[in-house]
């Protein structure tokens, strides 16, 4: 059943280019001008209405959603705030009655992402479920429900569930940002064009596959690895951080690199470990002076950055490079290659790569 891989979890990384391409499916115009989401049904009214957006979830859902954050607040102007569900439902937050909550969740059973809805809907609250699964409790509950077409995720490491709730945020701020005339129609388009490109690409990004593999082994036999990336590739390396020390077990820790003399400087000594993204083009020389300050304490640099730079590559040790896209679409790139350093440093340690310790695929109790 796994298809002749090793493991489901890397069967699911290799199913992320069709899982992309089924959860953008019919949620395009043919002429790719426009982005419909006829589930929604939403009015102009409505959408209008919206002042301020919470997005709610755990873990791997909980990073989609930063992303999410950053798209909604770059297309539509929208207030966003996203917050882990365990804390949001205890802490009495503020909500208007124009509030848009969005929780998200693969399974849709995870127990503290189902109590923030319930909330919210005590509360009278429109609640929006983005979801893996048809018919799951916060399907059933959320007034709304855009469903990832990621397919079963059985490995305990979330993978396609991830890259198919960045499909769908993405779908979602451009709906909102088309509506609101917050995006231009040329804009709309491109976007359009961008994410129907990123199946191809990612199918460009899963080749590297045999050098990540050597290069996961050489970080395996370290006990800490360090991931940094500014903007969206900071909530890149949140998500490649929870990946790694998930199914491997090693320390891992993903900071704003900005951040790094603010303490975690202190950690980095010779050769240890550290992912550095750059795909954010407004911030490529701030990220630039920041893997200087790493190398400068003999850190061992792998440098994750677009096709063609050339210039990343004399600041670090080891570049993996990636298709670009918009910079905003970047997490779609990134996540394949992190995704498979952990999936390979966990099969050099000789880890169960799909059951990892103490852990369980679906949350549902607190
Ligand atoms: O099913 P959900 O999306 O609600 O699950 C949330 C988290 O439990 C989940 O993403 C978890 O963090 C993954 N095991 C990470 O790979």
């Amino acid at each position: 059943e796994k298809g002749g891989y090793a493991h489901y979890m890397q069967k699911e990384i290799y199913e992320q280019p069709k899982a992309v391409r089924d959860t953008l499916s019919g949620r395009v115009t043919e002429d790719g001008t426009r982005v419909v989401l006829s589930e929604l049904g939403w009015t102009e009214d409505l959408i209008k209405q919206i002042d301020r957006i919470h997005i709610v979830a755990c873990g791997t859902s909980y990073h989609a959603g930063l992303v999410g954050k950053a798209a909604i607040e770059k297309l539509a102007r929208i207030p966003v705030d996203v917050e882990v569900a365990s804390e949001y439902r205890y802490r009495d937050p503020i909500v208007s009655r124009n509030t848009l909550i969005v929780v998200i969740s693969q399974s849709g059973e995870t127990a503290d992402t189902l109590a923030a809805l319930r909330n919210a809907k005590a509360l009278g609250n429109r609640v929006l479920a983005i979801t893996n699964v048809v018919g799951s409790s916060v399907a059933r509950e959320a007034d709304d429900v855009i469903i990832t077409w990621a397919g079963p995720e059985i490995s305990v490491a979330s993978t396609k569930a991830y890259t198919t709730q960045l499909v769908a945020l993405y779908l979602f701020a451009i709906y909102l940002g088309q509506t609101l005339q917050t995006i231009a129609q040329d804009a709309v388009t491109t976007y359009v064009r961008e994410l129907q490109a990123l199946p191809q690409k990612l199918d460009e990004v899963l080749q590297s596959a045999p050098q990540i593999e050597e290069i996961a082994r050489a970080f395996a036999v370290w006990d800490d690895a360090f991931f940094l990336g500014r903007g969206i590739d900071y909530y890149v390396a949140l998500e490649g951080a929870l990946k790694y020390k998930e199914i491997s077990y090693i320390h891992a820790e993903a900071y704003p690199a900005g951040e790094l003399k603010h303490g975690t400087l202190a950690l980095i000594v010779d050769h240890v470990p550290v992912i550095a993204l750059v795909t954010q083009d407004e911030l490529y020389e701030k990220s630039l002076s920041n893997i200087k300050e790493v190398k400068a304490r003999d850190a061992y640099v792998l440098g994750i950055a677009w096709a063609g730079d050339e210039e990343i590559a004399k600041s670090v040790d080891r570049v993996l490079y990636v298709p670009r896209t918009l910079p905003f679409f970047a997490p779609i790139m990134l996540i394949a290659p992190l995704q498979l350093l952990a999936y390979y440093a966990s099969v050099a340690r000789g880890n169960d790569v799909d059951k990892p310790r103490n852990l369980a695929k679906s949350v549902t109790v607190e």
